[in-house]
């Protein structure tokens, strides 16, 4: 049986905690950690985890530990972990935005398994869909298990390549904000046409999930999808016709594009700070 700590008890390490509980893994296998106790005492009674604000303590009694901190004060707390990740050999887990693997590395002291992922914000409600990428230290066993934490906030796919990371930041890390846009214009749209802003919204949100359970749950393609709702002559053809017209396609490629140079940049910068 293995033994977790989640390093960094915030938004991400609780909602972690929550999906892995909510899966059934054990709470006394598990360790969290955080440098505000109050929030652990909340944890602790809540889920029977262990609890420390000591790091070290925590990755010394786990054999996988997940950085769940902020990517600005990765490379400090990080290299604290070099002396216990190498002793035990741990597999660690970096939730960490643009913190690449080399940097991990560098700061681990060499030769760790380390899987680095891009989750986003719907893991809070365990919807998140969230990109893995390992290492060649990471055995099968070390990704199954990655890929098993990961899935109880959501879907987990594998990427084979670290470099499609920043794509992966720049659509689905960014992306619920895409969406929640989106969301915003519509519900403004509905309320200048005449509805109530409730009746705007609740139409706006439930449009958008029916929407989205059936691209995922039909077998036909969203541009399929759309066809079929679109009749000639009518109002959605009226309607992606202005769309079409202010070339909303290239306009989200332009988005994504500038989206991923961002994200490369920021990675850049916290790898700088290594060397
Ligand atoms: N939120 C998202 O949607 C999302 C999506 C993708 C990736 N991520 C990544 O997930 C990571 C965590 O994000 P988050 O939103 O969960 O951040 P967060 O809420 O700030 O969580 C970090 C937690 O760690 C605590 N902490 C600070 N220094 C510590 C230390 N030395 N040892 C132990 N705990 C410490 C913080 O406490 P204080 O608040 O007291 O400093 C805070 O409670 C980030 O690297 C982010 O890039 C987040």
């Amino acid at each position: 049986m293995h033994t977790l700590a989640i390093i960094g008890a915030g938004n991400m390490g609780a909602s972690l905690l929550g999906g892995l509980i909510a899966n059934q893994f054990p709470g006394e296998r598990i360790w969290i950690t955080d440098s505000d106790p109050e929030k652990l005492r909340t944890l602790k009674q809540q889920f029977n985890v262990h609890t420390t604000d000591n790091n070290e303590e925590a990755a010394n009694a786990a054999d996988i530990v997940i950085l769940a901190l902020k990517p600005q004060i990765m490379r400090e707390a990080t290299r604290k972990l070099a002396t216990v990740s190498q002793a035990k050999k741990s597999l660690i887990i970096s939730i960490a935005a643009g913190i690449r693997e080399e940097d991990l590395q560098d700061w681990l002291g060499g030769n760790v398994a380390i899987v680095r992922c891009m989750p986003n914000t719907p893991a809070l409600i365990r919807a998140g869909a969230t990109a893995l990428y390992a290492n060649h230290f990471v055995t099968a066993k070390q990704r199954d298990l990655a890929e098993s934490i990961l899935r109880a906030v959501g879907t987990a796919i594998w990427l084979d390549n670290e470099k499609h990371m920043d794509a992966v930041t720049a659509l689905s890390g960014s992306g619920p904000a895409y969406f929640f846009l989106m969301i915003e214009a519509l519900q403004a749209a509905g309320e200048k046409l005449g509805l109530a802003s409730e009746t705007a919204r609740l139409l706006t949100l439930q449009t958008a999930l029916g929407a989205a359970r059936m691209a995922l749950e039909s077998n036909e393609s969203a541009a399929e999808l759309r066809r079929r709702v679109t009749s000639p002559g009518g109002t959605t053809e009226a309607a992606l016709r202005v769309l079409e017209k202010a070339n909303i396609t290239e306009l989200f490629f332009n988005a994504l594009k500038t989206a991923k140079e961002r994200s490369e940049e920021l990675a850049d910068t916290f790898g700088k700070e290594v060397k």
